[in-house]
């Protein structure tokens, strides 16, 4: 399979590369936002691509908007990525592109933590508590929680770290209207997601979503969603507490880097070794087809 590290679309205004996607303006109120092959782990970007993860990622978010689209507006246009870029710029977006609204993003992401795991789990430990939220005690690395907990967090520059925040300080920063909005717009997503995700034997531990308004203040869910890197996905059958469960994402090449201990988390990256990369990929593959019940869609 081909893959995609990183787009060279001479047809458009090149607005920025992310981690994982590039941006480019399409006229002055959309985007094409193309999901790459690009991994980033602990906030670095890798050196090499994971063949068909961007089109992975795509077709999880498309799945998700429009599952979740009576919730709450998205900033799909259903515009063909095909059709704003040159012929021979296709196969760049092909599969793995949209066309969306240009937001203004609202710079605090929205995290919904249903399980107690990764930084929230080492929050818990030292303090009782997770992002300020104090908990009971003694819950297991991995429990479930009784209510799913909204911990948001600011988005960080390119290279940064996002800093979790309480919802005090993001009532500040965004106003306490929108900020009890998009907290419970991201809670009912978060519920509606899992109890979908359960049909399918998959859990979702904890996720990530973006919001941005137009023109007239309305509020949008954006950039992507639900997809295996803005969340953790773990197969039912293999939950326990008390561990930290396998997950469909990028664990391979975490649990990798972690060996590296020269390696400060900071670039540059190391390189892969070629049996993370394909391991990362099946699990990405596997990831949409539970999900979804059917095979990626390789355009
Ligand atoms: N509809 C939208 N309007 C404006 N910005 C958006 C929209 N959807 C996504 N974005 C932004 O585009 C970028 C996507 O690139 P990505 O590689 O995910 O970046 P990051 O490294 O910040 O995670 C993010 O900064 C995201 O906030
Ligand atoms: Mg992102």
């Amino acid at each position: 399979m081909k893959s995609l590290y990183q787009t060279s679309i001479s047809s458009l205004p090149l607005l920025g590369h992310g981690k994982v996607r590039d941006n480019y303006a399409v006229g002055d109120d959309k985007i094409l936002i193309v999901t790459t092959d690009r991994l980033s782990a602990f906030d670095v970007v890798m050196n090499e691509p994971i063949p068909g993860k961007g089109m992975v990622l795509n077709q999880m978010s498309d799945f998700w908007f429009e599952k979740l689209g009576h919730i709450v507006p998205n900033h799909l246009t259903g515009v063909a990525p095909e059709s704003v870029v040159a012929p021979e710029e296709v196969e760049q977006v092909k599969g793995r592109a949209v066309v969306a609204k240009r937001l203004k993003p609202i710079l605090v992401e929205a995290v919904v933590r249903g399980y107690i795991i990764g930084s929230g789990w080492k929050d818990y430990q030292a303090t009782g508590s997770v992002c300020g939220i104090e908990l009971p005690a003694g819950l297991r690395q991995a429990d479930k929680l009784a209510e799913p907990l909204f911990t948001p967090a600011a988005k960080a520059d390119l290279g940064e770290h996002d800093e979790n925040i309480s919802f005090a300080e993001m009532e500040q920063r965004i106003g306490a209207e929108l900020a009890a909005k998009m907290r419970d717009i991201s809670i009912e997503l978060y519920k509606t997601a899992a109890d979908y995700a359960a049909t399918r034997g998959i859990i979702i531990a904890d996720t990530k979503f973006e919001f941005g308004l137009d023109d007239n203040g309305v509020l949008h869910l954006m950039d992507e969603v639900l997809t295996a890197d803005s969340s953790r996905f773990w197969p039912a059958d293999s939950y326990a507490p008390g561990m930290s469960p396998p997950s469909y994402d990028k664990q391979f090449v975490r649990d990798y880097l972690e060996t590296l201990t020269e390696w400060k988390k900071t670039p540059p990256a190391p390189a892969l070794p070629a049996d993370v990369i394909e391991k990362t990929q099946a699990k990405y593959f596997e990831a949409i087809e539970r999900l979804t019940g059917e095979k990626l869609k390789v355009a």
